[in-house]
C-alpha cells in the first residue's frame, strides 16, 4: 500500500515502515498560503511583520516542510515517548524525515545562521488531528526568538536588556493577574541564568507578546466594528493574561490568553529558550527566549471566516474577497447544506486499538477530502456479555463550494467502509 518513493517539494524520498503520508497531504505542501500576500494567512503574516521591522529582527519566510527527526523532536529535547513523536499524530516522509509539526524545528538552523539579535518564521505545518471547523491537517505557524550574548555584553548585559524592555513600544493593554517569571516548584528556571536575567528576558518576552497580540486584535475590532457590530469590548482595551506552560525546549515556559467573546482564547505558546538548544547550535554564553503562534484560528477571528478550509479553497469567490494589507469581513459567498451519514463498528476484544481516531479521520479525508466538514464520536458503548466495545462516528458531508448529491455522498460513504473493513480488524455495524 506504501509506495516506493514519496517526492515532497521535487524531492524524492525513500519510504519505509513508518511512511504515512497520504498524497493528498504532499499536494498541500506546495500551495505557501502564506507567501500570498492576497490571502488572509498572508495578509496577517505581513501584518505582524510589519510591526516589528525595524526591531532587530530576520524573516524567513522560505524553509521546505520537510525536516528530521533531529530537527522537530531530538534537538528540542522531546522525549523518546512524547505522544508527538507518534504516527498517530504525525506525517512520517519514512522513520527519519517528517512534515515539520512546528515552526520551532527551524530554531536549531535559525539560531545557528542569524546575523541579527532575533527572527521571525512563518511556515506551514502538518498534523494528524480530528476534523472540525477549526482543525485542519495542515496550518501556519509564526516562530519568534530573541537572545542576547553574555560574552558580548559582559557587565552591559542588564543595562542593555532593561534598555531593549523599554523600546518594546508601549500598549494600551490590560494584563490581568501577571504571573510570576518562575517558580521553583511550577514552573523552574535554569540554573545556568541567574534570577535577574531570567526575570529580564521573559520581560522582554511578555512585552513582545503584548504588543503583538494588542496589534492584531486590535485590527480584529476595527474589522468586527466595520462589519456592524456594537458589542462593548470592541472600544475597551485589550485584556490578556500570562499563565503557566510546559515546552520541553523551554524553561520558565508560558501561554498568552486573550479574553475574546467573553472567553480565554489560547493565543501563544512561549518560553526562555533552554541553554542545549542554544549550545547545540553552536551558541555558547547566550541567554533567550521563543514563541509560537497559530496563524490560521487567528486569521479565521479577523476576517470572519466561518471554517477553516476555506483558507484551502481555490474558489474565486473566496479569494477575489481580500486583497494585501487589508483586513475585510468574510461574506459567505452561500451556504450549502451538509448531510450527515453514521459509521457504527465492533472494536476486537483486545487491548490494544486496532483503529486509532486519527486513522479514521484520515480515511474520511483521503475519500471526501474538503466535503467533509466534521467527524464525531457521537456513540460509544461496551457489549455487556461479550466485552466488546462499539463506536459510531457521524461524519457530517458539506462542500463549501456548492451542493453535493446523495448519490455522490453514497458513494463515499461506501468507500470509507470498504477501507476501514479491509485494513482494520473491526467488525462494521
Ligand atoms: N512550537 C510550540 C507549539 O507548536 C510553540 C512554542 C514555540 C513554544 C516556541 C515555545 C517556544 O505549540
Amino acid at each position: 500500500k506504501v509506495p516506493k518513493s514519496v517526492t515532497v517539494n521535487g524531492q524524492t524520498y525513500a519510504t519505509d515502515s513508518w511512511t504515512n503520508v497520504p498524497a493528498s497531504i504532499v499536494a498541500l505542501t506546495d500551495r505557501q498560503l502564506h507567501l500570498d500576500q492576497n490571502h488572509p494567512i498572508g495578509i496577517l503574516r505581513s501584518l505582524i511583520e510589519n510591526s516589528f521591522k525595524g526591531m532587530g529582527y530576520t524573516f524567513y519566510n522560505n524553509f521546505k516542510p520537510v525536516v528530521t527527526t533531529f530537527e522537530n523532536f531530538d534537538v528540542l529535547g522531546f522525549p523518546e515517548d512524547h505522544p508527538g513523536r507518534s504516527k498517530s499524530d504525525t506525517y512520517y516522509i519514512n522513520e527519519k524525515t517528517l512534515l515539520r509539526t512546528h515552526t520551532s524545528a527551524h530554531e536549531h538552523e535559525c539560531f545557528q545562521k542569524c546575523s541579527t539579535p532575533g527572527y521571525f518564521i512563518s511556515a506551514d505545518v502538518y498534523r494528524r488531528d480530528e476534523i472540525d471547523r477549526t482543525h485542519y491537517p495542515a496550518f501556519h505557524q509564526m516562530e519568534g526568538a530573541r537572545i542576547w550574548s553574555r560574552s558580548e555584553l559582559g557587565d552591559s548585559l542588564h543595562e542593555k536588556l532593561r534598555q531593549d524592555i523599554a523600546s518594546i513600544p508601549k500598549v494600551d493593554i490590560i494584563v490581568e493577574d501577571p504571573n510570576p517569571a518562575f517558580s521553583d516548584a511550577t514552573n523552574p528556571k535554569q540554573s545556568y541564568m541567574t534570577d535577574v536575567e531570567t526575570e529580564l528576558v521573559s520581560q522582554h518576552l511578555k512585552r513582545t507578546l503584548e504588543l503583538l497580540v494588542n496589534q492584531v486584535f486590535n485590527e480584529a475590532k476595527k474589522s468586527a466594528k466595520l462589519a456592524g457590530s456594537e458589542e462593548p469590548y470592541l472600544n475597551e482595551p485589550l485584556r490578556v493574561r500570562w499563565i503557566e506552560a510546559y515546552f520541553p525546549w523551554t524553561a520558565p515556559s508560558y501561554e498568552i490568553e486573550v479574553w475574546w467573546k467573553g472567553e480565554w482564547l489560547e493565543v501563544c505558546g512561549c518560553g526562555v529558550v533552554r541553554e542545549q538548544v542554544l549550545t547545540n547550535s553552536g551558541i555558547e554564553n547566550t541567554i533567550g527566549w521563543a514563541f509560537g503562534v497559530g496563524l490560521d484560528r487567528i486569521a479565521m477571528l479577523l476576517f470572519g471566516i466561518p471554517d477553516i478550509r476555506l483558507f484551502w479553497t481555490l474558489d474565486e469567490r473566496f479569494s477575489s474577497q481580500f486583497t494585501r494589507g487589508s483586513i475585510t469581513t468574510f461574506k459567505p459567498y452561500s451556504k450549502y447544506p451538509g448531510t450527515t451519514r453514521d459509521v457504527s463498528f465492533w472494536l476486537p476484544d483486545t487491548d490494544k486499538l486496532p483503529l486509532h481516531e486519527n486513522d479514521l479521520m484520515e480515511i474520511v479525508r483521503d475519500t471526501a477530502g474538503d466535503l467533509v466538514e466534521s467527524v464525531k464520536l457521537v456513540d460509544q458503548f461496551v457489549h455487556p456479555k461479550t466485552g466488546r466495545k462499539s463506536q459510531c462516528y457521524r461524519i457530517n458531508y458539506q462542500s463549501m463550494d456548492r451542493s453535493l448529491t446523495n448519490d455522490e455522498i453514497n458513494v463515499y460513504q461506501e468507500k470509507v467502509r470498504d477501507i476501514l473493513r479491509s485494513t482494520y480488524e473491526i467488525e462494521l455495524r
